[in-house]
């Protein structure tokens, strides 16, 4: 018998009122306190032209033998929509600063060479419409990403009136021909992407002054998306690259002193879970030390976003524009004999923990991360789903989500614990983490990692002004930190339900080796 069910066969009232012992964490918890708004578009996603990450993930075609709706996969938008995702960025990526929008509308669709990934041929028979029907499928809200690498300013603008304008004007009746009469709604616009690298290696400065003439002329015309309206548009401007600070600084900058003419809504911020470039680090059968690294790794996202908010605060101390994290993730070595430049990976227990760690640092950062998006959604570096042919599995990491819907524009509630330390081959990383929110409707939650692969741990949070009967959850670990869900197995990491044992002001929940568990505290 193992110790947890050992435990589970105890009472649970004896558990909550047993005393603490050595190995215990212990989190403090008060109940009147308080803190800012978790914003859902944190669990954005990223889809790009990039591999089976749109071609065979996504679009299949109508006259594929895989159950589709207008070309789009009924399977995976099936699993999609249950995640609830609050926006997805499109078309990129590298691929947007190279994206002419043309070529992937109306019945003459242009193949064009995707010379970003793997000099693949794109038919282009996935463009702005079916983007906004896929979207539509899964209930979520567009972040477009405008061409300022090699594309024009009226190329761009044109773009944003096929878009959004009505159909008094030419721009809208072309959308119209093409079967969609009403205007697009577009929550995000991303003006460029990565133009320190990839979008036109730009100095801070012309990328400055480039992006102010987008933020100028790249108009939404949508009537129900007033400028000045609860829903309007956010712009978002091309920020950091991991530590440097140069675009951060030139961009709010420029920002405080904006006139009437121009303005962002948003910083973006790109920083991949990746301990040296060229990626390289195995996506299966990786060791401890990989393990350990991984999340060491990850963990200076916490340090990246002190930092880049220390730069916004200067600036905006009313933290008036959020940074968006639209790019994160694990980026590991490609699967062997998969096509070059496809970046298609496995996915493990460890990427899971991965996308845990990262949700708690930036709701822990709620006040100015106020968007996020995970790279990507199908078949590509941390894919929620992966595909082939016509089977679908879903991902460790694609559970996260599903665990962490609770948190969507949940209040997170501060709270004081010492997770202890896991160490490993030099490296010291918090044992456990923790992060307690109320969701919309009121109701408090805990979230725990247990970064420890080998220990299990005995949380014990103590409440202060809150009272709580039930403690109940879904917890996701596996074998080893390395089991994967394989389309043979897929089911090798899927949640189950963990109970924590209840005595009013404390409660006890024994959370495995290497594991993820959120828990509803019922009053
Ligand atoms: O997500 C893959 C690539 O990573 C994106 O296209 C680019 O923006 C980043 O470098």
């Amino acid at each position: 018998m193992t110790r947890l069910t050992v435990l589970a066969a105890v009472s649970s009232l004896a558990f909550a009122h047993a005393p603490l012992a050595a190995q215990d964490v212990r989190i403090a918890l008060d109940g009147d306190a308080a803190g800012p708004q978790i914003d859902r578009h944190i669990f954005g996603q990223f889809a790009e032209h990039l591999g089976t990450g749109i071609y065979g993930g996504v679009w299949v075609g109508e006259d594929s033998e895989i159950p589709n709706v207008r070309g789009i996969r009924t399977d995976v938008v099936q699993a999609l929509k249950t995640l609830k995702i609050p926006n997805v960025r499109y078309p990129g990526g590298c691929f947007a600063d190279e994206y002419h929008w043309r070529d992937g509308v109306g019945p003459n669709r242009r193949s064009t060479v995707n010379a970003n990934w793997g000099n693949a041929i794109d038919p282009n028979t996935f463009g702005t419409d079916e983007f906004f029907d896929f979207i539509g499928m899964i209930d979520s809200e567009a972040y477009i990403s405008v061409n300022v690498g090699s594309g024009t300013i009226q190329e761009a603008a044109d773009w944003m009136a096929y878009m959004t304008a009505d159909t008094r004007s030419s721009a809208g009746q072309d959308r119209a021909a093409n079967g969609h009469a009403e205007p697009y709604e577009i929550a995000f616009l991303g003006l460029g992407n990565e133009n320190w690298g990839c979008g036109g290696h730009m100095t801070p400065e012309h990328y400055v002054d480039l992006m102010k003439r987008h933020a100028r002329f790249d108009r939404n015309y949508n009537p129900a998306q007033p400028a000045d309206g609860d829903n309007a548009m956010k712009r978002v401007a091309v920020g950091p690259s991991g530590d440097d600070p140069s675009y951060t600084e030139a961009v709010m900058k420029a920002w405080a002193g904006r006139d009437w003419t121009w303005s962002i809504e948003g910083l973006s911020l790109h920083y991949y879970s990746v301990p040296e470039w060229p990626a390289s680090r195995p996506s299966v059968d990786f060791d401890e030390d990989d393990y350990a690294l991984i999340l060491q790794t990850t963990l200076k996202m916490d340090d990246l976003l002190k930092q880049h908010s220390a730069i916004m605060d200067k600036y905006d101390p009313e933290k008036t524009v959020p940074l968006i994290v639209d790019e994160w993730g694990v980026w590991l070595a490609e699967n062997p004999g998969s096509p070059a430049g496809f970046l298609q990976q496995q996915n493990s227990l460890r990427d899971a923990i991965v996308a845990a760690l990262n949700f708690n640092i930036f709701a822990r950062h709620a006040d100015r991360v106020r968007g996020a998006n995970i790279a990507q959604m199908v078949n590509v570096l941390q894919a929620m789903i992966l595909t082939d042919g016509a089977r679908m599995l879903l991902t460790p990491t694609y559970h996260v989500h599903e665990m962490y819907l609770p948190m969507q524009d949940a209040t997170l509630v501060p709270i004081e614990f010492d997770g202890g330390w896991y160490h490993r081959n030099g490296m010291a990383l918090p044992g456990v983490d923790a992060l307690a929110f109320r969701d919309t409707a009121g109701k408090l939650w805990l979230s725990l990692v247990n970064l420890d692969p080998s220990e299990e741990k005995d949380i014990v949070l103590e409440l202060s002004d809150i009272r709580v009967s039930r403690a109940e959850g879904q917890v996701l670990t596996g074998p080893n930190v390395n089991s994967i869900n394989s389309f043979e197995a897929p089911d090798t990491i899927s949640p189950r339900a963990i109970r924590g044992a209840v005595n009013g002001a404390r409660v006890r929940v024994n959370l495995p080796a290497k594991s993820i568990a959120v828990l509803a505290l019922e009053d």
